[in-house]
């Protein structure tokens, strides 16, 4: 018997199209009843809607055009000072047990949640257009993944997802009558009531929540138009809620990128690497290999978040759930990341980096001299006496993968690439060597599980202090900690290939506090030992850590200047004191964890710990 089917016809920003899944139908009166917009908008995800929405902003302010010579079909949106990075203190797991969300996140009871959130919602978009997002997370119709439909009243949204994600009509015509989605609900909070005039970063000031519900899978957020925070896809979706699907699944939701590596023989294997927001994992993404290692290739795949399944041979599979990179772009240039900077030629968005005189845009590292004068990101005068940073350290852009030069062929491949190694690392001064391989799966989560990193301005709050950040995970796995090592153990368990697990500290500096490590492309030497030991063909010598490089085993072909055998002995150096003063702190997180900890950890931490001597 067939069932009757419910087919509306929506408006978009030039025309119409037909909604045929009830429960979207469905979902978005119920939230048009609840926020009482002015008008309703579908998004298409057509060139046409970007054009139509970016012009509007323009006029509305919120958006500057960039100079069309420069930077073509490009614009500068200045946020509002207290809108500037994710708000970890006001996110939240409303799990219905709070010990389920663990002492890794913020908690609300999910009936008080909603209910607070209900009396926000209500009448919040009056005198604004709702749009609807329609949007893919990974490659249409692939199986690693799973869509989402975002509501917002926030244009600037609107025009970020499209860029960000695969988004608009196309992704109805794949959920289909009865497909699944993930519904996320964003309002920037700042309702235009009694005439009330707009302003150019409308956002409310007193009141923000990110709120997550597992349960449902549903994710409300209100009060912040700021990336993290509105681009629901990005860490709400495509990290927290993906991470209880992806343990309920067998799977893997991570805060990695994915790079691909080929030999000059033409061998290739693709690795995942996760670390904490703003350690460099874009140019990492986009590594341009050194002089003197000539013919190795690295391509990009993703350059912030992975999704990895269990593929029928054993192997695990990853694909970019994103369609785009919102990077930091504070020290971005030809010489840190010349493929973004390629990338960044037009089609972009920044937010809260500095303006030219001549309609251009400029950042902290852009060039080796700052120009002698601009607007600074929160529009004021700038010279480069004048004390104050022109962009904001937490500036973005926004730009679609296409654009990369360095994008992978395989980028988009439904099915996935199949991961050959794992890499962590973290941002520390000391302790942590430039590179090893764990021994073996257990280690290297152990490794990874107990990882430290000091705090960046991706996140409101102080910069600079090491914070244990397992995985890079902290601030976007939507359940307790412990859980999620024993997931990890796990997946381990029972994949019949388990990628190798490497840790690697490019952030090593000496006793004057410089960085040991020349970094950005020379990194290519640590990566090309990591392809040879997933290929069997680079040597090692053993510590209590795992497998390390010794400096024969490292190409040092054409560097510049020359690392010696002195410095790579200190950047590689494993010390006990320092190693008896990490494990403490290994102890202080188990001690927070301890009441879901897997035992695996505390047997590995007291073989670490019998090692070093203790
Ligand atoms: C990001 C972050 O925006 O990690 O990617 O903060
Ligand atoms: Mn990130």
């Amino acid at each position: 018997m067939s069932r009757a089917t419910t087919t509306t016809t929506v408006q978009t920003v030039e025309g119409s199209y037909q909604v045929n899944n009830s429960k979207l139908i469905n979902w978005v009166a119920e939230i048009v009843a609840l926020c009482k917009p002015d008008r309703v908008c579908w998004c298409d995800g057509s060139e046409e809607e970007f054009d139509r929405l970016s012009a509007e902003m323009v006029e509305s302010g919120t958006f500057i055009r960039l100079n069309d010579k420069k930077r073509p079909r490009s614009f500068l949106a200045r946020s509002a000072q207290s809108d500037v990075a994710r708000v970890e203190e006001r996110t939240f797991i409303c799990s219905a047990c709070k010990e389920d969300a663990g002492p890794n996140n913020n908690w609300m009871d999910p009936i008080e949640a909603k209910n607070t959130l209900r009396g926000l919602f209500d009448g919040a978009m009056r005198g604004r257009t709702l749009y609807v997002i329609p949007f893919s997370m990974g490659p249409l119709g692939s199986k690693i993944a799973s869509i989402g439909v975002e509501i917002t009243d926030s244009p600037y949204v609107v025009v970020n997802m499209k860029l960000m994600t695969r988004m608009g009509k196309a992704v109805l015509d794949v959920l289909g009558e009865d497909g699944d989605f993930v519904p996320c609900l964003h309002s920037v909070g700042h309702p235009l009531t009694n005439g009330k005039k707009d302003v150019s970063w409308p956002c409310n000031e007193d009141v923000k929540y990110i709120c997550h519900f597992p349960a449902t899978r549903e994710i409300w957020s209100y009060g912040s138009g700021y990336g993290g925070n509105a681009l629901l896809g990005k860490k709400c979706f495509a990290l927290r809620i993906a991470s209880h699907m992806a343990r309920e699944g067998g799977w893997l939701a991570e805060h990695m990128l994915i790079l691909g590596i080929e030999s000059p023989a033409g061998e290739k294997s693709y690795i995942a690497a996760a670390f904490p927001s703003a350690c460099g994992k874009t140019n990492l993404a986009m590594l341009i290999p050194p002089a003197g290692l000539d013919g190795w290739k690295v391509s990009t795949i993703g350059d912030d978040i992975a999704w990895i399944k269990p593929g029928a041979d054993g192997r695990l599979y990853a694909i970019n759930p994103e369609a785009g990179y919102f990077g930091v772009a504070p020290g971005t240039s030809p010489s840190t990341n010349p493929n973004a900077i390629a990338t960044l030629a037009g089609n972009c968005i920044f937010t809260n980096v500095a303006l030219t005189p001549d309609g251009d845009v400029w950042w902290e590292g852009l060039t080796q001299a700052p120009p002698p004068e601009l607007i600074d990101w929160q529009g004021k005068q700038w010279t480069p006496d004048c004390g104050r940073k022109a962009a904001h350290p937490n500036a973005r852009f926004t730009v679609a993968a296409v654009q990369c030069p360095s994008l992978d062929p395989e980028w988009d491949n439904p099915a996935g690439v199949p991961i050959s190694a794992f890499v962590f690392g973290g941002r520390r001064a000391s302790t942590i060597p430039l590179a090893f391989e764990s021994h073996d799966w257990e280690s290297g989560v152990y490794m990874a599980a107990t990882m430290g990193s000091e705090t960046t301005a991706a996140a409101a709050g102080k910069t600079g202090e090491v914070r244990r950040d397992p995985m890079a995970m902290l601030p976007f796995c939507g359940y307790h900690m412990g859980d999620y090592f024993a997931h990890w153990l796990k997946m381990g368990q029972g994949a019949k290939h388990c990628p190798l697990i490497f840790c690697v500290n490019w952030f090593r500096v000496d006793e004057q506090g410089h960085f040991l490590w020349p970094g950005y492309g020379e990194n290519m030497r640590v990566l090309k030992w990591i392809f040879e030991r997933v290929h069997g063909q680079a040597g090692a010598s053993e510590s209590a850590l795992g497998w390390s490089p010794r400096f024969e085993d490292i190409d040092w072909s054409g560097v510049d200047p020359a690392v010696t055998p002195k410095q790579f002995e200190v950047l590689m150096r494993v010390d006990t004191q320092s190693w008896c003063r990490e494990l403490q702190l290994h102890d202080e997180l188990f001690a927070k964890l301890s009441s879901r900890l897997p035992k695996e950890m505390i047997l590995k931490r007291q073989r670490l710990q019998s090692s070093f001597g203790g």
